[in-house]
């Protein structure tokens, strides 16, 4: 487009108010079909939001579609961890990973949000 046709599509938006034209109503989803808001205590959101659910689950047995070159733990069960169950060994698991496994270490994770996951692993743990 020329600069100067520019130019008068600009006028001609402006003196019709075309940014303001009736919004299309049908593009927009009706009231019942957005799902209604839930509140997630902070130690499952946080593993949720961070994706711990695609490759552990979302009850932690670890068995999921995705294919690994290593199974990860079922957190029910104390004896099936590799790098220890108890809360320190959970959390150093989460920051440092497990390497040359899918298991990345979680750098940008605050202490707190890491220990609240962690809690969360424990809390998976049947005894
Ligand atoms: C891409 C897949 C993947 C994601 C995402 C992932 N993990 Fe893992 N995780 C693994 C694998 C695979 C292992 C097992 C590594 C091994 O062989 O020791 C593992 C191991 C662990 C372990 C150690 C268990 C043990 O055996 O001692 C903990 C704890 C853990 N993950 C927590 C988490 C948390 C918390 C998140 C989210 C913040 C997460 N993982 C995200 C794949 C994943």
């Amino acid at each position: 487009m020329k600069f100067k046709n520019l130019i008068f599509f600009f006028l001609f938006c402006l003196a019709s108010n075309c940014a303001n034209q009736p919004d299309d109503e049908s593009q927009v989803p009706k009231q019942e079909e957005i799902p209604i808001p839930v509140t997630v205590p902070i130690d499952e959101a946080l593993y949720r939001q961070n994706g711990c659910e695609t490759c552990h689950a979302g009850n932690g047995s670890g068995i999921v579609e995705r294919k690994m070159n290593t199974k990860p733990a079922d957190f029910r069960v104390k004896s099936s961890y590799k790098n220890g169950y108890s809360l320190p060994r959970i959390v150093k698991s989460i920051q440092n990973g497990i390497p040359g496994t899918e298991m990345k270490a979680y750098t940008h994770l605050t202490l707190y949000e890491v220990t609240s996951i962690a809690k969360y692993i424990q809390k998976m743990q049947d005894e």
